[in-house]
């Protein structure tokens, strides 16, 4: 027990090292967190790798809370950080600040993502980016007004494998073409509006821009294409390509996830 915590201690202190610690605060509320973190080999491996970040890095972080996070993970950082602010989470550097556009497909509405969408452009190296980036929208059995979102992605681990992962999130509309998503990720709580720019002919694609939030000076900014199929074709591209340039979207900033043999 005693080098437990001892243990506990070093590898907690190393990690918040970068974030503020407040070791007593961890040990006082989140005591059996930190025990059951360091006894599980996800929870423990993303903290080592966390620690081996430096500060600043969110590339670097996010790499590896994708690779190892799990439930364990998950319910330790709900307690040392989202319940109890022992940790802080320190917004990227520079701070990221949402850049809405203010044209909005004011005529589209939430049954109209009802289905699952390729993401086959990503803006955000860090969330936009993934393979085999699919989200299926389905309306919640309690209320029509709420959809669930389920979203599956592959990660190339730190350690060079792929782990399938996923994110379920709620959304409601909040006026004609904007969306307020809500989740728990990673133990936080966040909230994100969806705006949807441009609709591909027969709804086929969808222009999207994003931005979110976990506390109030932490957010997260990325835009993606949507489409109903793996891929566009030649006269969808053209469009899109004519979307971006309309709405001064930078078309050559965007990623091309894969989207094609995911597997099931
Ligand atoms: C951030 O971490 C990644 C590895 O995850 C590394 O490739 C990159 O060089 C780091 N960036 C900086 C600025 O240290
Ligand atoms: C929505 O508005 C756009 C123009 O802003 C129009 O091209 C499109 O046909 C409209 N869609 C519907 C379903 O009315
Ligand atoms: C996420 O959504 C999927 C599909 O709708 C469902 O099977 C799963 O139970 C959900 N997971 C959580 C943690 O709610
Ligand atoms: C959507 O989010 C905004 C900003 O947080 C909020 O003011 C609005 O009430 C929300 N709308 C709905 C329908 O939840």
């Amino acid at each position: 027990m005693k080098w437990t915590f001892a243990l506990c201690f070093c590898l907690i202190l190393e990690y918040v090292q970068c974030s503020n610690p407040n070791i007593l605060c961890i040990m006082e509320h989140c005591g059996m967190q930190s025990t059951k973190c360091l006894a599980d080999e996800g929870c423990r491996s993303a903290m080592v790798c966390i620690t081996g970040c430096g500060t600043n890095n969110q590339t670097c972080l996010f790499d590896c809370i994708y690779s190892y996070e799990d439930d364990v993970f998950d319910e330790f950082m709900k307690c040392a950080s989202t319940d109890h602010q022992c940790i802080s989470n320190d917004p990227p550097n520079p701070p990221v600040v949402c850049h809405p556009p203010q044209q909005v497909m004011s005529n589209f509405t939430i049954d109209l993502l009802k289905g699952s969408w390729y993401i086959v452009k990503g803006l955000n190296p860090i969330y936009d980016c993934f393979d085999c980036q699919i989200t299926t929208y389905q309306p919640s059995s309690m209320d029509k007004t709420v959809y669930n979102v389920f979203e599956k992605f592959d990660v190339k681990t730190v350690q060079g494998g792929i782990r399938h992962r996923s994110v379920n999130e709620t959304v409601v509309q909040a006026s004609g073409g904007i969306f307020n998503y809500t989740s728990t990720q990673m133990g936080h709580d966040t909230h994100s509006e969806w705006r949807i720019v441009h609709v591909g002919n027969g709804n086929a694609f969808l222009l999207v821009y994003y931005c979110g939030s976990i506390t109030a000076d932490y957010f997260y900014e990325g835009s993606v294409v949507y489409s109903r199929t793996p891929t566009l074709t030649t006269d969808q591209l053209v469009e899109l390509v004519d979307a971006f340039k309309q709405h001064g979207f930078d078309y050559s900033k965007y990623c091309t996830p894969k989207t094609q043999n995911c597997g099931s």
